[in-house]
């Protein structure tokens, strides 16, 4: 319905300035604007990503916007409040903590997300659900402002977190953007693929960081773009690493060293493996060149067979030779 998508989103405007006020002029918001600036947030970046703080309370909200004449139960159905089982009244979804918005494409306020002040509650970020107004699979995080310095730099990075992003923006990367805390899906890529064709993946280095990254890459691949991946050196994130080491660094060390989607699945195949061991070094090589057998271009294809040749001293024959019996093997 139009009409009630409309005031869903006048809604999330005027609670976005709401929280914000509550974060930047008031008491109540104290502790959360020093977590912010201890956290290296400026007051530039909190006013650039419109950040803000929600009530330690279970119906501040539910009042404030019943007073201004909405409907409880549209705000309900636009993710800002839950309803009570028992009772059928109506409370906040988001109480005592730092509100992110989340915007769609042309800026308008969709959703939030919440994260905790302290460590001991669950979860980190508090997400609006899906409504009528927010697809989270359509969505990327600060694609509204991103969106012109991407189409000038020809270039996107592509995080993991808010903080990621927001890190970045203010170290010089206005070209970034992050999916909603799931993995991307593919119509972010055909968005993405619409405005740009040079994708850097910037994602965490634990498992789920590396399994995402090898995802994404695929699904951004399969809709035409060319994917470099920089991964985090073990235990940091992307805002973590700014902070520690720079926004020059970063330019030059993450940014600057990305690598192919192949140079990054050979890297991930070597992990563990001792390439001094014949055996190890021979399943390496197996394990590399099926993935190099899967490439779409013959010169890709070759280019990665050159560089294995040369590497382990085998000759480019034998390497093909292999292949060939693996392709016969997969169809029997
Ligand atoms: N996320 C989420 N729900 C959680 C945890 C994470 O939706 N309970 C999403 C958020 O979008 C978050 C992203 O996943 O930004 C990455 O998670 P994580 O790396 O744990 O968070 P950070 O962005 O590093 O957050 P922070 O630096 O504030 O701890
Ligand atoms: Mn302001
Ligand atoms: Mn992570
Ligand atoms: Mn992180
Ligand atoms: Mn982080």
């Amino acid at each position: 319905h139009q009409n009630e998508m409309s005031i869903m989103i006048e809604a999330h405007d005027l609670l976005k300035k709401f929280y914000h006020h509550l974060l930047v002029n008031t008491k109540e918001g104290q502790e959360a604007l020093d977590y912010l600036l201890n956290r290296g947030f400026t007051k530039e970046i909190i006013e650039q990503f419109e950040i803000g703080y929600s009530l330690d309370s279970w119906d501040y909200i539910s009042k404030f916007l019943h007073k201004r004449g909405y409907s409880l139960e549209l705000m309900e159905k636009a993710g800002l409040l839950v309803k009570k089982e028992d009772t059928g009244s109506f409370l906040d979804r988001f109480r005592n903590r730092i509100m992110f918005p989340i915007w769609d494409y042309q800026g308008k306020t969709i959703a939030f997300s919440g994260r905790i002040l302290t460590s001991n509650q669950e979860p980190k970020y508090l997400n609006s659900p899906e409504t009528p107004i927010f697809n989270k699979s359509k969505t990327l995080y600060n694609f509204h402002q991103a969106r012109m310095h991407i189409r000038k730099k020809e270039q996107v990075i592509l995080f993991e977190g808010f903080a990621d992003v927001i890190s970045a923006t203010k170290a010089g990367f206005p070209y970034s953007i992050a999916s909603m805390g799931t993995s991307l899906t593919e119509e972010q890529a055909k968005l993405i693929r619409r405005n740009v064709e040079s994708v850097i993946l910037c994602y965490d280095s634990d498992q789920a960081g590396i399994d995402a990254a090898l995802r994404a890459s695929k699904i951004l691949s399969d809709v035409g773009c060319y994917v470099r991946i920089s991964l985090m050196p073990e235990g940091l994130d992307p805002d973590d690493y700014i902070k520690k080491y720079g926004s020059e660094k970063f330019k030059n060390d993450v940014i600057g060293a990305s690598i192919t989607q192949m140079a990054f699945k050979m890297q991930y195949l070597r992990r563990g493996k001792n390439l001094q061991d014949e055996g190890e070094r021979m399943r390496y090589i197996e394990e590399v060149l099926k993935e190099i057998g899967a490439l779409d271009k013959a010169v890709e294809r070759e280019h990665y067979l050159q560089q294995i040749s040369s590497e382990f001293s085998v000759s480019l024959e034998a390497l093909k030779e292999q292949q060939a019996q693996f392709n016969k093997s997969e169809f029997k």
